[in-house]
């Protein structure tokens, strides 16, 4: 046995049934000082983890009472959000991820978790993975968006920036794999809402992130608030046990969403504390985010042998191990010296280089876009979140700080220097105020410009967790606002901050360039500046889908084909329809009357400086063997002016499977730098257990069949070849 182990199960043998309960048990910090109620449970080994503190003295306190002044001396797991930064604040998640970037995201997360561990944390509560299709949900800012693949590839990153190897290295801390599972269907996109997930589906779409988080040596899972299939997940035995220990053989530790076992009794699975205790405990949930039921009723379930010890055993060992693993027996002290500053110069270039990557280019109409400082001689800087040093942070920013934002005036003032004439109107007081009194002061600061960079979107408050909306345009007057200035006729520029995709189509005609840059963070300004004065081309590329209209909902690229699918001849607009329609629906498909079947911006869109050009897609086989590989080539090509980064996505189509397979699912991505006129071979490789799925049998398996396979630049390639698998 392990030392490790050893270790252990001598604490174990040691400890009293109360200080195993502590150990499960996570407690609100008192934010910034130690209150005497929490250092007198920490005294009697009643409290596992503390939640929410972030002062360095009071947490070097409290792990200094834990290891000194209770009996056993075991130290604190100490947890915080640290979603997208600490107090450097990188893009949300969801704007991260259209870098399609793990290096980057990588590097984010470790800094991220060096300067949260220069404060005390060891622990934080990222990556979230929850798979969405629904922007109205707010918590889609905080994923990765709506492929697994893709969600899987930037998770692991994520997770290998905070924990580092094995926490081996200066600031790594535990992380956290959340919130499992299905939390992003959310009915109706609000939060916290029932969700109906078939296993297939599952199987199939939500659980392969957290799969391959577990498989990666993630430390800890947190079970969702959601009513999964009628079985809340923080209570749900099926999904913590017979999946999670039982079929994947998770060894880490699951602790509960904030008071998500107490809200057992809210959904009306139980009816009082002692049996939301019992279905968690029972369930597999180890450790208590908060409420404290199990501190209330743990003792009384043993007692009654409704709970076993050996099940609370093993909860407390995966905590044990846990602290364990990263050090905090040999020292649960920090020491902030030991560490760089906070937000300091590489921290913030790297927050910059990360924003360069996230924006997406949707709209370059003339290509009016990057502007050229030398035929500029005014620039008009219009919008509510234009200078707002805190909104541009996004949500989840518990720590962040304004003071070190750099905004979108302040850039673009400092990219002009002096030769260029800046006229900045806020236009709204912020993005929901229905006020067109400064419209006109706005239009007269266009009038006297030659070009208007126009910066709306959402405030931060409009996105995140309860923060979902019935309707996702622009908020407030802001589309009035851009057709007020686009009757200015000066190009329009419209830079959007939001922390989801939003309904832009109404106002797509106004404007002459569309650059989506989420929730940038602390160094939007600078890199927004780059990006629109053509330092640097932009080559974001979209995670997830943009709908027309909200009715659209859920779209989303990987869709079944259904058995009417939709098609060009077969879409009629409401319009069209002769005054008086007789009732049919031969020839119809699956299409709304009301507007186009296709999305807005289709998931992998993004426009550059470039032009890319995808020829010659070719497979170095006919016939893949189930068990071997195979590779597809393509040749992709810049025929634009200018040298740009463009990310080439490889896509599949299993045509016939025992239950029915989306048109296409994305299966790799490259990113490759190319000068004007430069041509790169791109070559990805497929092995058939990368075209495995859940069968209606629920075994994962890769079936024989026809495969189509596309390369390009978005998940509407038309550059199409197909391949057989066979037995
Ligand atoms: C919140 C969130 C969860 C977060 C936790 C601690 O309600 O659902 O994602 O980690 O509570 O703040």
């Amino acid at each position: 046995m392990s030392d490790k182990k050893v270790r252990i199960s001598e604490l174990l043998q040691q400890m009293t049934l109360t200080e195993k309960i502590g150990q499960m048990s996570q407690l609100s910090g008192n934010y910034g000082k130690v209150s005497e109620e929490l250092a007198a449970k920490i005294r009697r080994g009643q409290v596992g983890s503390v939640i929410n503190e972030v002062s360095l003295d009071v947490i070097n306190e409290i792990q200094r009472i834990a290891v000194t002044e209770s009996r056993l001396g075991i130290p604190l797991l100490i947890g915080r959000d640290v979603i997208h930064g600490f107090k450097t604040i990188f893009p949300i998640p969801l704007g991260q991820a259209a870098s399609w970037n793990p290096t980057l995201i990588q590097h984010a997360a470790h800094i991220s978790a060096v300067e949260a561990a220069s404060c005390g944390i060891n622990w934080t509560f990222s990556p979230m993975v929850d798979i969405s299709r629904d922007p109205r949900w707010g918590r889609v800012a905080e994923g990765f968006g709506e492929d697994p693949y893709l969600c899987s590839e930037l998770a692991i990153a994520m997770m290998q920036g905070y924990q580092q190897d094995n926490f081996n290295g200066l600031g790594a801390i535990a992380s956290c794999a959340k919130h499992f599972v299905g939390y992003g269907a959310s009915e109706s996109g609000r939060d916290y809402c029932t969700t109906n997930i078939p296993e297939s589906e599952l199987r199939n779409t939500y659980m392969p992130p957290f799969k391959k988080l577990a498989d990666a040596g993630i430390a800890s899972f947190m079970s969702s608030f959601s009513d999964l299939n009628g079985i809340p997940a923080s209570g749900n035995e099926w999904l913590l046990k017979d999946i999670l220990r039982k079929e994947w053989g998770y060894q880490g530790f699951v602790v509960s969403d904030w008071e998500s076992i107490a809200q057992l009794q809210i959904h009306g699975l139980t009816e009082n504390d002692k049996e939301s205790a019992y279905e968690a405990a029972n369930a597999g949930v180890d450790m208590e985010m908060v409420s404290n039921t199990y501190e209330k009723h743990l003792r009384e379930l043993i007692t009654e042998n409704r709970l076993s010890i050996q099940q609370i055993d093993s909860a407390v060992s995966r905590i044990l191990s846990l602290k364990h693993d990263l050090g905090l027996f040999d020292s649960a002290y920090t020491k902030q010296s030991d560490y760089p500053a906070l937000a300091n110069g590489h921290h913030l270039k790297l927050a910059k280089d990360i924003v360069l990557e996230s924006c997406v280019l949707l709209e370059n109409k003339r290509q009016v876009l990057p502007l050229s400082l030398d035929s500029l001689n005014s620039v008009a800087v219009i919008g509510p979140l234009a200078d707002d040093g805190y909104e541009q942070l996004g949500t989840w920013i518990f720590d962040g700080d304004p003071d070190y934002s750099v905004t979108c005036l302040d850039a673009i003032k400092n990219e002009v220097g002096d030769s260029i004439k800046i006229n900045y109107v806020k236009g709204l007081q912020n993005t929901r105020d229905c006020s067109q009194d400064e419209f006109h002061s706005a239009k007269e600061a266009v009038l006297s410009s030659d070009v208007a960079i126009v910066v709306l979107g959402e405030e931060s408050i409009l996105s995140g967790e309860a923060h979902c909306r019935a309707d996702i345009g622009l908020p407030g007057a802001q589309e009035a606002l851009i057709k007020t200035l686009s009757s200015c006729g000066r190009p329009i520029i419209l830079v959007v901050m939001a922390g989801r995709p939003l309904t832009l189509e109404s106002i797509l005609p106004d404007i002459d360039a569309l650059l989506y840059c989420w929730h940038p963070g602390t160094m939007g300004g600078p890199a927004i500046a780059d990006l629109l004065f053509g330092k640097h081309s932009p080559s974001g590329k979209l995670p997830i889908t943009f709908p027309r209209k909200i009715g659209q909902i859920p779209i989303y690229y990987s869709q079944k084909h259904s058995g009417k699918p939709a098609t060009e001849d077969s879409f009629i607009h409401m319009n069209d329809i002769p005054q008086r329609a007789e009732q049919t629906s031969l020839g119809m498909s699956a299409t709304h009357l009301d507007t186009h079947f296709s999305p807005l911006y289709p998931f992998g869109y993004g426009l550059s400086y470039g032009e890319f050009e995808y020829r010659d897609i070719t497979t170095n086989k006919q016939q893949v063997r189930i068990g071997e590989g195979i590779e597809i080539t393509a040749t992709v090509t810049n025929t634009g002016q200018l040298a740009a980064v463009e990310i080439s996505q490889l896509y599949i189509r299993d045509l016939v499977g025992n239950i029915t397979r989306p048109i296409k699912e994305l299966k790799g991505f490259q990113r490759n730098f190319l000068q004007p006129g430069e041509t790169r071979k791109l070559c990805f490789s497929i092995h058939t257990k990368d075209l495995a799925f859940y069968n209606r049998k629920m075994k994962l398996t890769t079936e024989p069949g026809l495969f189509h396979v596309w390369i390009g630049g978005c998940s509407t390639t038309k550059l199409q070849a197909e391949f057989e698998v066979v037995k």
